[in-house]
């Protein structure tokens, strides 16, 4: 297995091209089960995650050509709709493919993603929207059975909490629906309006992309026929590359970035003494003079990303002064807080509260990556403790960070990938 050796202490210079976002490539890889024909995605991330997904689609019967960014995706030849367990207990963000599989083939099995590091993270709202647009749900064996032999059809889906990848699901279902969905109380996120948009590229209807109310005209079981799409820019990558510019207290410039996207990121950098360059697709950060601490809640967008949430406390703990942090997605999503302890912070945790003292040192030790996002904050923490930190299971890291270490090195950070012995 890998690890990370980092040497703290070193200032940060330069510059870091944001891969395309995760996130967003993951449904889009999904979506690209609607068609029956080629369909070519750019500026995909290196990451695992892709793989895994794109893995998925070749067991299914799909034809991939991936190149590291760029892959050729034709789905017309897929001759099983069963997502198995070996792929599906890998990555949660499998589930993605119920929505187009259902809504493509009339039925489908799908492995049940489990719980994870963060939380329960349960797919009740996913099945739910399924089953009101006419879909038969069964559990057994660990899968979901879905099944709608006559097609989906349209209806009206109240979401009762708001939910990514429920919403990207029934987008996806409803966009080869009989009629019309409507969604209510639908996420926003930049990452559900790509694909949205990739779906109204392809001739689908869709009124109010980017609002918590989206109503989709399915197209009566065709197939879609896709433009190639570039995926957009990382936000989490962008905000935790500006987070290790602000703990390093170092100036670097993120190339390829959406500013919009990033801005709840950059408003509470602000807020911790950072300024901003802003230009067309690029961002300077200059750091705090010292480190002011913070307050934030995890929300929905436009609010603060829960996955942004470990890398800021990472930075709280070397502000002066007391920070606060709720999380409000996720019920776990605090086991950075021990490791980042063990380097010599100082986080206490209330329920879903962590209340972070600000301490003048970080000592190197070994620490265990957790979830991907907790794995940055230990990189983060890492790159200002004195002397060696070993970050060990880095294959959380490896699911979501394209080269990492090397965007990283290139930067001037001293941190090199090791095997364990
Ligand atoms: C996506 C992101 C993840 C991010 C999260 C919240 C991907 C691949 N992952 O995850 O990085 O942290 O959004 O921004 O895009 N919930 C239910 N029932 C459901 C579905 C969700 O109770 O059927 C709950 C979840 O447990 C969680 C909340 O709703 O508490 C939000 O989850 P959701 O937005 O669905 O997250 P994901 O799509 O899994």
């Amino acid at each position: 297995m890998d690890y990370l050796e980092i040497v703290g202490g070193k200032k940060l210079s330069g510059s870091v091209k944001i891969s395309g976002a995760k996130n967003a490539a993951l449904p889009i890889i999904a979506a690209t089960i609607l068609s029956d024909k080629e369909v070519t995605l750019t500026n995909l991330p290196n990451v695992v995650d892709i793989r895994t997904l794109l893995k998925l689609l070749t067991m299914l019967g799909g034809e991939v050509e991936h190149n590291e960014t760029v892959a050729h995706i034709n789905n017309g030849s897929i001759t099983s709709t069963k997502a198995v367990y070996e792929i599906v207990s890998q990555m949660r963000a499998s589930i993605l493919v119920l929505g187009p599989l259902l809504a493509r083939f009339g039925e489908c099995e799908v492995s049940l993603p489990g719980g994870c590091a963060i939380g329960q993270r349960p797919i009740d709202l996913h099945l739910k929207a399924l089953e009101a647009m006419g879909a038969n749900i069964e559990i057994k064996g660990g899968y979901v059975r879905a099944e709608a032999k006559e097609g989906l059809i349209g209806a009206k889906i109240i979401f009762d909490k708001i939910t990514v990848g429920g919403t990207e699901n029934i987008v996806m279902a409803a966009a080869l629906a009989h009629g019309t969905t409507t969604i209510i109380n639908a996420a926003k996120e930049p990452e559900v309006v790509q694909l949205c948009e990739m779906i109204a590229d392809a001739g689908v209807k869709i009124e109010g992309i980017g609002t918590n109310e989206l109503s989709i005209e399915g197209t009566c079981w065709k197939p879609l026929d896709f433009q190639t799409v570039e995926i957009i820019p990382d936000r989490i990558e962008a905000g935790t590359y500006l987070c290790a510019g602000a703990i390093t207290q170092s100036t670097i410039t993120l190339e390829k970035v959406n500013h919009q996207h990033i801005r709840a990121s950059i408003d509470k950098l602000e807020s911790m003494g950072c300024t901003f360059e802003l230009e067309e697709e690029s961002i300077t950060i200059h750091p705090a003079e010292t480190i002011k601490p913070v307050s934030l809640i995890t929300i929905e967008y436009p609010g603060f990303p829960t996955d942004m949430q470990a890398q800021f406390m990472a930075l709280a703990v070397m502000a002066e002064g007391e920070s606060l942090i709720e999380e409000r997605l996720f019920e776990n999503r605090f086991m950075h807080v021990s490791e980042l302890n063990r380097l010599g912070a100082d986080i206490w945790l209330k329920g879903s509260t962590a209340a972070v003292k600000g301490v003048e040192k970080l000592y190197g030790a070994d620490v265990m990556a957790t979830d991907l996002r907790a794995s940055s904050a230990l990189v983060l923490a890492a790159l200002v403790a004195e002397g060696i930190t070993n970050v060990r299971r880095i294959y959380h890291l490896d699911r979501g960070y394209d080269d990492l270490e090397g965007k990283l090195s290139k930067l001037g950070a001293d941190i090199v990938r090791k095997k364990e012995a």
